[in-house]
């Protein structure tokens, strides 16, 4: 065969009713093989689809002979004709299935050992080995839908970008550590030993510098790199659809990204997505779900139950209460519990970290049923009615009391699992969801000092001057998918006197600031217009799209769970020449890490 058979006249999975009685040439790898001694069956398989091959003696005895030899994932190259197969033999699953092709002639181009893991099984292994052979685990239809739907996606996103006259402008990786409240990867300098570049947490700086520089409409498809460890929705290495613009309202922005996923909704994945989405203050989400990150698929919203219990003898609920913290509950309705399941979720609080979690449950609606229930006032069912309206036959308060903000939390994780648990949650369903008037700042209890809550950028709203630290609300705004946090952003400061006075707040000191930002705090001296923007996490994204359960699967090369690239085996040992001409050495107390 000459290596012009090598070009394919087409995919695999494209062949069609056209080419039926045509001479065709594919090319792709061994899927599946059947011997059947007089015939041999192979299923070709490339980026399209899978066509069945069909090596028949009478076609050609070499060929056949050869074909004997195929083995599971060697790339062949095959030229043939397309017959339609015999009505018995059609296969409706396929979208080739009516057709095969007679092959005349092959060539093997690269064999293939037995593989660690079959494509069947890769789903199965265990996720380094996965990693570890990527190359193997890409080639299954899965990912591959994972990874196009990602380009189309992207390919959308700039589309809508650019004709919304936004420029793709690259900004620096190397850059310096930027106050993103993550750890920054350090990169040590050859050319200044003993200094070292940070890889860029966010473009965050470059871009509002961009606006400086007057190009108004910004974006980019930016990689990020944050030393902190990784989660099913969470990479060291990660990417955002970063974008800022001058001269912005939140309003411009949050409708800026509805149309923008909305755009991406109907081009890739034929489907209308309502705009505008629901919108809700921090604190209305916090005191409604526990978290700013509501996921709105289901109910069970957390209800201040302190009102109930006002005149409580019961001494736990009493010494909260008196000092001055909260009760809160998350009604269930429908579900007959068995008390041995209530335990169990007064077990699983208390694995969430909980003191306790109490359980009111009414089987028939009128008598409760709980551990303190001969502590309760005659009139208790009733006032729990006045209280939780639709309280009735199978009916449970899981309640739950302490300080306010840690106690909600902990139910607001309790509403989730019992969502998981009694399957309540609609699957398939989207809930977009904008959360807004964000604290500007959040109390470090172990430094002791204010830090950003979005970042140090981030402007206040108007009147802050005269609020407490912990009263002071930021332009900030997070968009929200399904209770995952899929972008955030802000209108920015981009006068220096307050930028000066929002450092100060966070404890850096002038002269810090100066070291740190002084180029910002210049920038802002020399006619910088208002402006903001958001950065929506695109793996986060596509993991919601396409219903992954990591981000590690829609990202073509991930980091393990602990940072770790087992096909590279990076990080890997530092070269001590290397090290010497950055003017570093490695301490004696450092260990090698067991990876
Ligand atoms: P922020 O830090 O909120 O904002 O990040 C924006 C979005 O990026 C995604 N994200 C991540 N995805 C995967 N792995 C990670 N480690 C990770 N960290 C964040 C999330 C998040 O919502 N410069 C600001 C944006 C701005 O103010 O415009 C920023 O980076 O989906």
């Amino acid at each position: 065969m000459s290596m012009q058979a090598i070009e394919r006249t087409t995919g695999c999975g494209q062949v069609c009713a056209q080419q039926l009685g045509q001479k065709i040439h594919l090319a792709g790898w061994v899927h599946r093989r059947r011997d059947h001694g007089g015939l041999i069956f192979i299923d070709l398989r490339d980026r399209t689809g899978l066509m069945q091959l069909v090596f028949n003696p009478d076609i050609s005895k070499a060929v056949h002979e050869a074909a004997h030899h195929l083995r599971s994932e060697y790339v062949i190259a095959v030229s043939g004709s397309v017959v339609q197969r015999a009505p018995q033999t059609v296969n409706e699953q396929l979208p080739t299935g009516k057709w095969e092709m007679h092959v005349d002639s092959l060539v093997v181009l690269n064999k293939a050992k037995a593989l660690p893991f079959t494509l069947e099984e890769a789903p199965d292994v265990e996720e380094e080995l996965r990693i570890k052979y990527r190359y193997l685990d890409l080639r299954r239809a899965d990912m591959h839908a994972n990874l196009a739907l990602r380009n189309n996606v992207v390919f959308a996103m700039r589309e809508f970008l650019h004709n919304e006259g936004f420029y793709d402008i690259e900004t620096p990786v190397l850059t310096k550590i930027t106050p993103e409240g993550a750890r920054g990867f350090l990169v040590p300098s050859r050319i200044y030993p003993g200094n070292g570049y940070a890889l860029a947490q966010s473009p965050q700086l470059y871009k509002q510098l961009l606006m400086a520089g007057g190009m108004e409409r910004y974006y980019q498809i930016a990689k990020c790199f944050r030393d902190e460890d990784s989660r099913a929705d969470r990479q060291p290495e990660f990417t955002q659809l970063d974008l800022e613009l001058s001269f912005p309202s939140e309003d411009m922005i949050m409708s800026l990204i509805e149309r923008l996923l909305a755009y991406v909704f109907k081009k890739v994945l034929k489907q209308d997505l309502p705009t505008p989405f629901e919108r809700m203050t921090y604190d209305h989400a916090f005191a409604h779900y526990g978290c700013d990150k509501p996921d709105l698929r289901f109910g069970f919203e957390i209800q201040d139950a302190s009102q109930l219990f006002h005149d409580t003898q019961l001494n736990f609920l009493r010494a909260v209460l008196d000092k001055g913290g909260k009760i809160g509950a998350i009604h269930v309705g429908g579900h007959n519990f068995s008390h041995t399941e209530l335990n169990r979720w007064v077990e699983r609080a208390q694995k969430l970290g909980a003191k306790g979690l109490l359980w009111m449950h009414a089987k028939d609606g009128q008598e409760i049923d709980s551990p303190v229930a001969k502590f309760l006032p005659a009139d208790f069912a009733s006032r729990i009615k006045g209280a939780f309206p639709s309280f009735g036959a199978s009916s449970v308060l899981f309640i739950m009391a302490g300080p306010y903000e840690p106690t909600w939390e902990l139910l607001g994780r309790l509403r989730t699992e019992l969502a998981k648990d009694l399957r309540v949650i609609k699957q398939g369903e989207k809930r977009f969801l904008w959360v807004t008037d964000f604290p500007l700042l959040e109390y470090d209890e172990k430094d002791k000092r204010w830090s950003a809550k979005h970042h140090p950028f981030t402007s206040p709203q108007a009147g802050w001057e005269q609020k407490q630290p912990g009263d002071i609300k930021a332009r900030a705004y997070d968009v929200v998918l399904n209770g995952i946090e899929l972008g955030g952003g802000s209108i920015r400061i981009f006068d220096p006197e307050s930028q000066k006075k929002v450092f100060e707040l966070i404890g850096l000191r002038e002269q810090d600031a100066q070291a740190k930002f002084g180029f910002l705090l210049e920038a802002q001296e020399l006619g910088f217009p208002p402006h903001g923007g958001i950065a929506l996490g695109l793996d986060r994204f596509i993991m919601l799209l396409t219903g992954s359960q990591s981000i590690r699967d829609v990202i073509a090369f991930p980091k393990t769970q602990r940072g770790f690239d087992p096909m590279m085996e990076a990080p890997s040992a530092l070269d001590e020449a290397q090290l010497r001409d950055c003017g570093l050495r490695i301490a004696p107390t450092a260990k090698k890490e067991d990876k």
